[in-house]
């Protein structure tokens, strides 16, 4: 039996591998994470966190027993190894190119009776029909006798303040007994639950399953506040009355659109190995449809706002708040925000923004002027809020002049338009 220098490896050191790195080492387990960033690598070895969900004293607790690097050879070290790394969408296909860099990674450096995990979320079927075959092709190895291998999904909540890693249960899967019995070993370490599942497609479904839930969800409640503010019901009322339901019923609010890597992305995932069959999924489709018309819904009602003052949404002041896709972090990927931008200044409005976690923005190759919150706020025609900050709320929108439509449901301010 090898010794191995690092109990585990982690490849890919984002909003997921971070914290997995800093929860292990927290566990007593010493760690090593790679990174082809050089530049992650360096600030990440120097105490300062990349993410809002692990402070610098966090990070640098972890230290003492977890190391980063961007040489791939010292991946060869590790017992265990988890692959974290990036699955996009480009041109709307599942971009599995992340995934199999890694996997030539690990696989060049790949020593018998290593442990592999991957927690991408990708499509089922990854493990058996990507992950593994590169894994085999660059070691020269056999897997589930030579090395095992497994998937989790990835439950991580960036935000979150509740659910952390360590006390979600955490759904774990292997391509063989041997490979199951080593991986649940290995998470029971550091997290207080773990769920087996029978094999690794199913693991895999389990993370589009909960993504394409939220998803689904949310567009039904999107179309519901299209169609309530047609009949002038107040949605937020109805959700809030519907939600005190005791069973039955789980609350989803509207908003601007879908955003981050997960709602947006892992449907297209589904739909992507479903189409393989020939069969689509149907409400994913129509989920995306209702979901990707928020943007320009939002749009509209801006217009609307605008014209019940005797404005035009041409040469309009309006400030943005928030761009970030969810709240309290720094994540704008696929946030809707962008979108909502971009139709904005193609209709030629002056647009900026404050986010206290966002320090710049590029819109179409446009540079967006940033807003300070100690400005005084009164030169904007509006301000629209499109991600809910906590601290949004030391604005006394009471006292301005300006239209607020607020599209996330918040209670900064009681008399405003919402969506
Ligand atoms: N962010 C979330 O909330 C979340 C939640 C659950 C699951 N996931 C999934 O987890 C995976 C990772 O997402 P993330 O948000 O942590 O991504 P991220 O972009 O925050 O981090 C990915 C990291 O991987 C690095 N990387 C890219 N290619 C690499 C390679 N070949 N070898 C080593 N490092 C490489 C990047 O430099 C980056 O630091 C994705 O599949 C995502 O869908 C994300």
């Amino acid at each position: 039996m090898n010794k191995f220098d690092y109990n585990l490896g982690v490849v890919g050191l984002g909003y997921v591998g971070l914290p997995l790195a800093v929860e292990s080492a927290n566990s007593k387990l010493s760690v090593l994470g790679f990174d082809t960033s050089s530049n992650r690598v360096e600030e990440i070895n120097n105490g300062h966190s990349p993410i809002e969900d692990i402070s610098d004293d966090e990070l640098e607790n972890a230290l003492n027993s977890f190391f980063s690097t961007d040489d791939p050879t010292l991946l060869s070290k590790c017992h265990h190894i988890v692959i974290s790394v990036p699955t996009p969408l480009t041109d709307y296909q599942p971009d599995l190119s992340y995934v199999e860099a890694a996997a030539k990674s690990v696989g060049e450096n790949l020593v018998p009776n290593q442990i592999i995990i991957l927690e991408s979320t990708t499509y089922p079927g990854t493990t058996l029909e990507v992950l593994i075959p590169n894994l085999e092709k660059y070691s020269s190895l056999k897997a589930g006798s030579d090395f095992y291998v497994g998937y989790s999904p990835e439950r991580i909540d960036p935000g979150n303040e509740e659910w952390k890693f360590k006390n979600t249960p955490k759904v774990i899967s292997g391509i063989n007994e041997e490979s199951l019995n080593k991986i649940k070993s290995f998470y029971e370490q550091i997290v207080d639950e773990v769920v087996v599942v029978k094999g690794t497609k199913e693991a895999e479904m389990v993370k589009l399953l909960e993504n394409t839930y939220r998803h689904v969800n949310i567009a039904l409640i999107n179309e519901l506040a299209m169609l309530c503010k047609m009949l002038d019901i107040d949605i937020w009322e109805v959700v809030n009355a519907a939600k005190t339901k005791p069973f039955g019923f789980q609350s989803f609010k509207p908003g601007p659109g879908v955003g981050g890597h997960c709602i947006p992305v892992d449907p297209e995932y589904l739909s992507f190995k479903t189409r393989q069959i020939g069969k689509p999924v149907r409400f994913v489709e129509l989920a995306q449809e209702i979901n990707n018309s928020m943007p320009a819904y939002v749009v509209s009602r801006v217009n609307e706002l605008l014209n019940s003052q005797d404005k035009i949404l041409r040469n309009s002041k309006i400030l943005i708040l928030g761009v970030a896709y969810k709240k309290d972090i720094s994540d704008t990927r696929e946030s809707p925000s962008l979108d909502i931008l971009e139709l904005l200044i193609e209709k030629n409005a002056e647009v900026s923004f404050y986010d206290p976690f966002v320090k710049e923005l590029t819109i179409a190759g446009q540079s967006i002027n940033k807003e300070s919150l100690s400005k005084n706020f009164h030169d904007y025609d509006m301000l629209l809020i499109l991600t809910p900050h906590t601290e949004f709320s030391e604005i006394d929108f009471e006292i301005l002049n300006n239209i607020v439509f607020d599209t996330t449901g918040s209670n900064f301010i009681k008399s405003t338009e919402r969506i």
